[in-house]
């Protein structure tokens, strides 16, 4: 089998000259969510494989990326995620208002929450935090925490609540004792104390300037009412909400194997604002995670199963061969809401565990393949260093501190699979 390596890459899908403010444009900066993909890409893909009005779906749609840019090229955006924090923050990133309306309710909130108009207040009652709350955060900074919480729960516009409730959850980390540059559930008990009311302002202000600029571009685009051009839903990317046929471009960077435990990354913003009854409940529902066991079934990939059996019949093994079957599942729901010659474009990289090579963009051609899809093409990109997401533990397969001996650099190349359904 030629390994897909060997494409030359496509530098003009490197984006090598954006900077972070570039990436970050409207709305695309409001909140850290591990393993996005840059706005230019899911742009440039829509741009090359769609037209003007058409529907695009993103089923693992993580912080909207796609559905931002479907709106601001004048597309239908659908997506799902099975994460709440992560449909909360695309609703928010995707929902115009005005300006006015939202500076208004931004100083009376400053002024509420200085004042504590609300100590005493029912709603403060209402706010029933999980014990766990107290093992990520200081005594002091949760009451502060607790306070700005209640004040922004009492803001009646949904929207206008929305947003400010993400500009919340994108402060949580730095008001914690999460060791700061880990991407795992790491405590840091010497961490510097900061100001949440001061971290709050900074993180409102940006988003209020920044809300201004999409709200007069999604108006330039002739969108009146946002719910006809845009759905996001707390949904799993086997169950769509979406018709069969309707859909002319898929846009999706899918999970990776074991990389990231999403659930554990999204803990703190899901004790919060309630999503987090219990965590193991919350893991098993992403696909790539650890935590999932599922019976065998054809993986419709003769180079999935090789993989699977080369890692041995253990854990990561067992877990390999769980996410091929999961990816496969979406492939076939893919399958049935795209129209005939629609395209699934999937951004994804391989890695290694244990010494064996885990040919991700390999098995899913084939499993497309499989299933009634042909390869339109595939675009090798390389990814530019300054945003490469880390270092990889070689044995483990997960990601490493950047002093870790062992470590390699992991995906400094992708691929941008356009698939076309036949
Ligand atoms: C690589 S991230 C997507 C990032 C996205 N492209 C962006 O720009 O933000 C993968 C997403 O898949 C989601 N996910 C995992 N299992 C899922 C499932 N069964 N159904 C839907 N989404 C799932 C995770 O919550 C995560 O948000």
């Amino acid at each position: 089998m030629k390994l897909l390596k060997e494409i030359p890459i496509t530098y003009e899908w490197s984006f090598a000259n954006k900077t972070r403010k570039d990436t970050s444009y409207i709305t695309h900066g409001y909140y850290t969510y591990p393993a996005k993909f840059i706005p230019q890409v899911a742009a440039k893909i829509m741009q090359d494989y769609s037209s003007e009005g058409d529907i695009i779906v993103d089923p693992f749609l993580g912080s909207g990326t796609t559905v931002v840019e479907a709106l601001v090229n004048k597309r239908v955006g659908i997506g799902v995620d099975v994460n709440e924090i992560a449909v909360l923050l695309s609703k928010v990133k995707t929902t115009p208002i005005d300006s006015n309306l939202l500076s208004d309710a931004y100083h009376k909130l400053l002024f509420d929450v200085e004042n504590d108009t609300l100590v005493s207040g029912d709603i403060l009652k209402k706010i029933v935090l999980p014990d766990r709350v107290d093992y990520w955060f200081k005594p002091h900074t949760k009451e502060k925490l607790y306070i700005l919480l209640g004040h922004i729960l009492t803001i009646n516009n949904i929207d206008v609540r929305d947003f400010f409730l993400i500009a919340f959850a994108q402060i949580l980390k730095s008001c914690s004792i999460w060791l700061q540059k880990s991407v795992k559930p790491t405590r840091d008990k010497n961490k510097k104390d900061c100001d949440p009311f001061k971290k709050f302002t900074r993180q409102s202000k940006m988003m209020l300037k920044k809300h201004a600029e999409f709200t007069r571009i999604i108006l330039e685009n002739g969108i009146d009412v946002i719910d006809k051009y845009r759905i996001v839903e707390n949904s799993d990317a086997r169950k769509l909400p979406c018709k069969n046929g309707e859909v002319a471009l898929v846009v999706t960077s899918p999970p990776y194997v074991t990389s990231y435990e999403y659930a554990d990354l999204h803990q703190l913003a899901s004790l919060w604002l309630g999503y987090l009854d219990e965590l193991s409940g919350f893991r098993k529902k992403f696909i790539g995670s650890a935590y999932t066991d599922r019976n065998a079934r054809d993986l419709q990939s003769p180079l999935g199963e090789k993989i699977s059996t080369d890692l041995g019949d253990n854990k990561k093994g067992r877990g390999v061969r769980n996410y091929y079957a999961d990816m496969l599942e979406s492939f076939l729901e893919m399958k049935r809401v795209l129209k005939k010659g629609g395209k699934a474009a999937i951004v994804i990289g391989n890695t290694k565990m244990r010494g064996v090579d885990i040919l991700n963009a390999e098995v899913f051609k084939e499993q497309f393949e499989n299933i009634g899809f042909k390869t339109f093409d595939i675009i090798h990109r390389e990814i530019p260093s300054k945003m490469l997401p880390s270092t990889r533990d070689p044995k483990t397969g997960q990601f490493t501190k950047s002093t870790n001996n062992n470590k390699e650099l992991v995906y400094p190349t992708e691929y941008i699979m356009i698939m076309e359904k036949l």
